[in-house]
């Protein structure tokens, strides 16, 4: 299967997906990096790794439709067949919902449905959460609301800053990512001994 990330930051979780696949363990070809700031480190992640990279400016585009009709041509030049949004910071509409139908999947930093939207690890913080996680979930025109494949729990202790919790987070969005991707586009072989 050909697969798109869709990125707008450091891209660590790009960077996961990237490994993966290139140690064997995630069976895929990622044919395309789509990215709105030009200036993310994860275009660097990709050049680096030979990904070729659709990065462009919204503020270019009359609207959202006219990028996403853009970003459907790219996608189609290289036959893409599902998309990982991987800290892509914008909603999908219905342009590339309607093309991808139950073919694009998120991972969010909260046990969603609590804390959707920006900033999750901080929200999670301020609500004096003792727990919160991550989500794998299916992309629907709602804000972190499609279906959940998968979650993990990520404990809050009182000690912790920002940084803390978010490197936690990260530390299971790493492997949780490309476990489930793997086990979305390739089920047959998933082995559970
Ligand atoms: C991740 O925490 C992801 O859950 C959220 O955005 C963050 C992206 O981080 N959607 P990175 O760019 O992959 O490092």
């Amino acid at each position: 299967k050909n697969i798109a990330v869709f990125a707008s930051g450091s891209g660590s979780n790009f960077q996961a997906i990237i490994d993966s696949v290139e140690a064997g363990d995630l069976q895929a070809n990622i044919t395309l990096l789509v990215c709105d700031k030009p200036d993310a480190m994860a275009i660097q992640r990709a050049l680096k790794h030979g990904v070729p990279t659709f990065a462009f400016s919204p503020k270019t585009y009359q609207d959202k439709a006219s990028f996403e009709a853009e970003i459907l041509t790219r996608l189609k030049e290289v036959e893409v067949d599902f998309i990982a949004l991987a800290g892509y910071m914008r909603l999908i509409g219905p342009t590339l919902l309607e093309a991808y139908e139950g073919k694009i999947v998120n991972i969010h930093p909260s046990l969603l449905p609590a804390f959707p939207g920006k900033d999750a690890i901080g929200q999670a913080l301020k609500a004096g959460a003792t727990e919160t996680g991550v989500t794998v979930h299916y992309v629907d025109q709602g804000m972190d609301t499609g279906p959940i494949i998968e979650q993990v729990a990520v404990p809050i202790y009182e000690s912790d800053t920002q940084n803390h919790v978010r490197k936690r987070i990260h530390d299971v969005e790493h492997e949780l990512y490309p476990k489930v991707l793997q086990q979305i586009l390739n089920p047959a072989e998933v082995r559970t001994n």
